[in-house]
This record gives structure tokens, sequence and C-alpha cells, in this order.
């Protein structure tokens, strides 16, 4: 069976909302690993067949600085190449910047990015969940 990896950072749970209804969307598709980033290694993401993402925007319109941002840093490797991947998380008063700025970074390390990076500001509701199941699916088909 296919494997995909969910990795995210979230603070007060928002992204990890996020991060379980694209777990739910992957489905029977395929095996997840859903990890808090804290227990993540970046050959979770490597030894995966497609890799969600997930971080809200923090400090001021960036990764979460010290557990995502590192993580995300040893992704810059070849093993990333051509790797499905997508982007969420949760955001308040910001424009997206971080997501977009994430975006291509991701893109600068070879990823293929299979849907734009889903943001939902603050806690996702009953849509915004939908939103992330249909993610989820997207990833899984994408493999
Ligand atoms: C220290 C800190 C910095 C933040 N910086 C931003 C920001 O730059 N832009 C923004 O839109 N939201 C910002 N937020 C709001 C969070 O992105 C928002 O509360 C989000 O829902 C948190 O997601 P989580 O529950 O997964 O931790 C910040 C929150 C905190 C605590």
């Amino acid at each position: 069976m296919k494997k995909v990896a969910i990795i995210y950072w979230s603070g007060t749970g928002n992204t990890e909302m996020m991060a379980k209804a694209i777990a739910e969307g992957v489905g029977a598709d395929a095996e997840v690993n859903l990890l808090n980033v804290s227990n993540a290694k970046a050959d979770d993401a490597f030894s995966a067949d497609a890799v969600a993402l997930g971080c809200p925007s923090m400090g001021a319109e960036v990764l979460e600085e010290d557990e995502m941002e590192p993580f995300v840093e040893a992704l810059n490797n070849p093993a990333l190449k051509d790797k499905p991947v997508v982007l969420f998380g949760s955001y308040d008063w910001g424009s997206g910047d971080w997501m977009r700025d994430w975006e291509e970074r991701m893109k600068g390390y070879g990823a293929k990015l299979v849907e734009e990076g889903l943001i939902v500001q603050l806690t996702p509701d009953a849509a915004a969940l939908e939103d992330c199941k249909a993610l989820g699916s997207k990833l899984a088909s994408s493999i």
C-alpha cells in the first residue's frame, strides 16, 4: 500500500484539526502516518510516497521557528525531488504570505505541489474540514 506522511506543528490545535481531517480524506486509499513534527524525522517524509505538511502562520508571517522551521530546512534534499506534497495551516490576521513563501520554498526543493496551500482562518469550521478531507483525497490520488 502507498504511504502518505502528514507532519504538522500546532500550538493551539487548529492546524492539528486540519491534519486529522486530511488524514481522513486520504482514507483507505493509502496508509497514513500522522505525526506531530516533534516526533518526526526528515526520513518520514522521504520514505513516504506523498507528504502533507502543516504549520500555522507564526512570528511575522513565518513558520514556527523552533521545530517546524528546522524540519522544513532538512527537507532541502534530493530525496524530495518530484515528491507529491501539499501544504496547509491556520492563520489569523495576515493575508497568507507565510503560505505563499512556503510554497515557493518547497518548489525550490523540487517538491511537486499537487494543490495550492490550504489556509484556514483560526479554527476550521465544517466547510473548512471538508476542504481538508478533499485535499487528503487529492493527495492520495496523486500517487
Ligand atoms: C506567536 C504567534 C505569532 C503569530 N503570527 C501570525 C502572523 O504573522 N500572521 C497571522 O495571520 N497569524 C498569526 N498568528 C495567529 C496563528 O496563526 C493562529 O492563531 C492559528 O490559528 C494558530 O494555529 P494552531 O492552533 O495550529 O497553533 C500568530 C500566533 C501566535 C501565537
